[in-house]
């Protein structure tokens, strides 16, 4: 994730060699609006001497301003400040700060706490060995801190501190302590996470911060420092090598290499590999680095590879340990963390990024969401923003991945709108299904063009698109009469007419359509493989799934026709008696008056219905159609 760029672009190359060697613990804070994050973090950044002179008469003098005591620190006000510092960098989501004490070094990911609390905390938790769970002990677990929690270990962190805030004003109470406690530790149970420490602290007093706490004596255990600093964190990088290529550096004809960061196990000269998805074979010769060159670099290095033997690798594919490569699919069951406004739908396409490769893909199937708070599986039609869901995922090729648990990298995933390009949503590989390598394509001598040519005719899809009434079945119907009587082999998808058969499960919601769209495009791809010239008239209202059967069908073999009339003009008409009735309130989710219809923005053929005759658009279609040698 984008995170992962932003450590390695802030963090100078010699300061992560050394962190390696010292021990880093990457972490991030939860909590919600005010249990005391801020306070928390400007407290641990000060008490470790992480601050500079400058920072600290500020903090001194804004604190005073603020009304806080003489010589008492509003930390808060540090972390605000740094906070506005960020706001003006817009681009970045995380913030990342440094401190250190003689034992180890931090890294804390910071995610601001507000609108898009939960792409935020995603891209920090896909970072971060360690997530420090804030509660205010007046109020008690909150629905926010399980689904805090939740997005957390599902991202990956398997090491959990429940840091109990605020126990001042609790009077310092053990069973305050000990029933949040318990209350945590029964829910984080349920969760992917090997170990879960809590402690009673108070960031504003400083209690069992650094020290432990006078007014505690009944806790016995570590501070929250002493438990950052000892955690053990395992380097979940070891096993088989693999590097996804960021990059084919070749300055000139000498020199070829492949850039990118080893994301896990380590390599050596001489060290076999594959390259993935080519199955080449060869070995590394050298390892470049600004430095010079390498004998060793291991996970988390960024390096150039060249390689023995010229190889087919191109940005985005793997580089792995010959001897033990990872698996390649298309079809994987995964978690998907939903981000957009506009919600996730079912067989809708977008772009995939994945390691360094970005391809395009659906979700295939919702088969639950989870219930953040009961971790309940719901049925889920479609994901709303900040909802979580389990499905299937469908690449339109095979990738080499890992499961998300094992390597992060290779087994993290983004969705980004094909329209927008905006990150809707990120996921984790669970595991594979079996499709890739287990149904190959049957090899078939009687081909499309066989077929074409037997018909005398280059197959193609004629879509129709428009608003109900516009006029889509009067046009389509009037070119198949025609097209029939040229001796042309057609076939006409009737929207309405296929969801009184195969279509017949689907209603009206955003889902049902773009699943009936889908559907029809398949049909439509079939029969164009039949050798058929196919009209199909749908309202196929979603722009993002009229480009999906686009991509379906070779590029010259798709002829998108807008079939235009102002809504008004369609109320007018209301041949079947529906727009009354939706008016009436006695159908939901109609066409033009409350579902939406995207016309399209670039069709290969607009036709006006208003002032023009079936017979005069349908000679407008045959133009084109004999001009792209169609017939
Ligand atoms: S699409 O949106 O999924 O492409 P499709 O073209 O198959 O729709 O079906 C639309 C037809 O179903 C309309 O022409 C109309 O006859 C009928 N219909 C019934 N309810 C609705 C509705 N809520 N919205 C649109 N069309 C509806």
């Amino acid at each position: 994730m984008a995170a992962k760029e932003n450590i390695a672009r802030n963090t100078p190359r010699r300061q992560l060699r050394d962190d390696a060697a010292k021990g880093l613990l990457r972490f991030m804070t939860c909590g919600s609006v005010d249990d005391g994050k801020s306070t928390l973090l400007g407290r641990l950044l000060y008490d470790t001497g992480a601050l500079f002179g400058d920072q600290l008469a500020k903090l001194q003098s804004d604190s005073e301003r603020f009304g806080a005591a003489e010589n008492d620190l509003d930390f808060s006000l540090l972390l605000d400040g740094l906070e506005a510092e960020r706001e003006q960098k817009i681009t970045i989501d995380v913030a990342y700060r440094y401190f250190a004490t003689r034992r180890r070094k931090f890294i804390v990911a910071d995610a601001p706490g507000h609108e898009q609390y939960t792409r935020n905390m995603a891209t920090a938790a896909s970072n971060v060995d360690l997530a420090i769970i804030l509660v205010d002990a007046e109020k008690g677990l909150l629905p926010q801190t399980r689904r805090h929690a939740y997005i957390a270990s599902l991202l990956g962190v398997r090491k959990m501190v429940l840091a109990v805030n605020k126990m001042d004003r609790v009077r310092y109470k053990q069973s305050v302590f000990e029933a949040i406690r318990d209350g945590f530790k029964a829910f984080a149970r349920r969760l992917a996470v090997d170990d879960v420490k809590a402690v009673p602290v108070s960031a504003l007093k400083g209690d069992n911060i650094m020290h432990s706490s006078p007014h505690m004596g009944w806790y016995t255990g570590p501070s929250l420092l002493d438990l950052l600093e000892t955690i053990p964190v395992e380097q979940d990088l070891d096993g088989p090598m693999r590097m996804p290529v960021q990059r084919v550096v070749r300055p000139d004809q000498t020199f070829r290499g492949y850039a990118g960061t080893i994301v896990q196990g380590s390599v050596r000269p001489g060290d076999s590999i594959v390259a993935l998805p080519s199955g080449q074979t060869t070995a590394i010769s050298r390892i470049v680095t600004f430095d010079g060159d390498l004998d060793h670099a291991a996970a988390g290095q960024a390096v150039t590879l060249v390689l023995e033997r010229e190889t087919d690798i191109s940005r985005g594919d793997v580089i792995a340990a010959a001897a033990d490569a990872p698996e390649e699919a298309d079809q994987f069951a995964v978690h998907v963390v939903w981000l957009n406004e506009e919600p996730l739908y079912p067989g809708r396409p977008y772009h995939v990024k994945i390691g360094n490769c970005t391809l395009t893909g659906q979700i295939t199937e919702l088969k639950h969401r989870i219930d953040m708070n009961s971790l309940d599986q719901l049925a889920a039609p479609h994901l709303d923003i900040n909802e979580i869901g389990y499905g299937t995922l469908g690449l339109d090729r095979a990738i080499p991945f890992e499961p998300y648990g094992r390597c992060r990298t290779l087994g993290g995933f983004i969705m980004i709108d094909r329209f927008t390009n905006a990150t809707v949503g990120c996921g984790m590989i669970d595991f594979a299904l079996w499709r890739a390598t287990t149904v190959p394509w049957q090899y078939l001598e009687i081909n499309k063009a066989a077929r074409a040519d037997l018909n005398r005719q280059k197959p193609v899809v004629l879509w129709f698109t428009g608003l109900s009434g516009a006029g889509k079945s009067t046009v389509a119907n009037a070119i198949a009469k025609r097209l029939h009587a040229r001796g042309q082999r057609t076939y006409l998808l009737d929207g309405d007419n296929l969801r009184h058969g195969l279509n017949r499960d689907l209603g009206f919601r955003p889902e049902d359509r773009v699943e009936n769209v889908r559907r029809v495009g398949e049909v439509a791809k079939l029969f164009v493989d039949a050798g058929l010239i196919v009209l199909a008239s749908l309202i196929s209202p979603f722009r993002s799934e009229r480009l999906m059967v686009r991509d379906m069908l070779e590029p010259d073999e798709f002829i998108e026709i807008f079939v235009e009339a102002p809504i008004e003009e369609c109320e007018r008409r209301d041949p079947k008696g529906l727009y009354a009735r939706a008016r009436a309130g006695e159908i939901r989710n109609f066409t033009g008056i409350d579902s939406p219809y995207e016309p399209p923005d670039n069709p290969e053929l607009v036709l006006n219905t208003v002032d023009a005759t079936p017979e005069g658009l349908a000679d407008r279609v045959f133009v084109l159609l004999e001009h792209r040698g169609v017939i």
